[in-house]
């Protein structure tokens, strides 16, 4: 990691962070967040771009939070990749990086935990149980411990983006949560780090899925009934070559509640597996 190439600095414990961040904020500089896992890839730099745009002084976290990661999921194989990621961040010209370990964000006796009710519930929530109040708790430490004005994420991970909103609403945090659309491949898969998982055949099918949200979505926009053309898409995605359908779903864009009546912005949500690749994506219906 050459560190000392670019104007990037690197801090890992909260107290730096806080005294970096008071600095610009004594310099009446606007701050934006942008909350990662690693593993960077160009969907995670359109958030970094759009924060840069947002905001005086962006910073980005990198933090692969254990407490998100089911006992049988793939935190252990989860891609790393530090030099590259440093390397992004500085030709983007991002100001801070902020790395805790999980001792920073964990330390003994840490016993809270930060559980949004209703949204959590269905969809990934049923299928990865307790994800999403690793990534509610974390997600509330990040912006208590930067207090910034704006915090990005992606709609690639729909209910997450959808539980965050939640969370700061009903906790009073004041940020701003910003939701940008999902950055594809040129075929439609969505980047994903997951993607690495990917063998060469099974990244041949994996644009597929994109494809059949697509469709669903459109078909529901022209009237179709949405539950019947869900079950439909998930056997035409098992013909197509995933290996497991978890759900393909239709819901509320703003509740995530089951779709009631046309006219309300709804979503097309699905999550499949394909060899060791859990992989989710997700449409407007316009
Ligand atoms: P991670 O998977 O690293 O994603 C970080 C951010 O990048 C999230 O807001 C995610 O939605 C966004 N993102 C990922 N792929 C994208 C794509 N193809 N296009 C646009 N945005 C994309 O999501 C997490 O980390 C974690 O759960 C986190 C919020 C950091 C909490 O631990």
């Amino acid at each position: 990691m050459s560190e000392s190439a670019s104007s990037l600095s690197v801090v890992r414990d909260v107290d730096s962070l806080r005294r970096r961040l008071k600095d610009w904020r004594s310099a009446n500089q606007t701050i934006a967040l942008v909350p990662t896992m690693g593993a960077l890839h160009t969907g995670h730099m359109a958030l970094v771009e759009h924060a840069k745009a947002l905001a005086d002084e962006v910073v980005v976290s990198i933090f692969v939070n254990p407490t998100q990661f089911g006992p049988d999921e793939d935190l252990a194989a989860y891609p790393r990749s530090d030099s590259e990621d440093w390397e992004l961040l500085a030709a983007a010209d991002v100001g801070l990086l902020y790395m805790p370990d999980a001792s920073v964000m964990y330390p003994e006796h840490f016993q809270t935990d930060v559980k949004v009710i209703k949204v959590s519930q269905g969809l990934c929530g049923d299928h990865r149980p307790g994800h999403f109040d690793g990534v509610a708790t974390v997600v509330t430490k990040l912006l208590l411990q930067a207090l910034p004005d704006y915090a990005v994420f992606g709609e690639k991970d729909y209910q997450q983006l959808v539980v965050i909103k939640r969370l700061v609403a009903d906790l009073d945090i004041p940020v701003d949560i910003v939701g940008l659309p999902t950055v594809r491949e040129l075929d439609g898969l969505a980047l994903s780090s997951r993607n690495a998982y990917l063998s060469e055949p099974e990244r041949a099918i994996a644009p597929a899925l994109y494809k059949e949200l697509s469709a669903v979505a459109s078909d529901i926009s022209n009237g179709a009934e949405s539950s019947e053309r869900c079950a439909q898409a998930a056997e035409a995605l098992l013909k197509a070559g995933f290996n497991t359908v978890e759900y393909v779903d239709a819901r509320d864009a703003e509740t995530l509640m089951p779709l009631t009546s046309h006219g309300k912005p709804a979503r097309v949500l699905a999550a499949v597996t394909l060899g060791k690749a859990r992989l989710i994506d997700n449409v407007p219906v316009l």
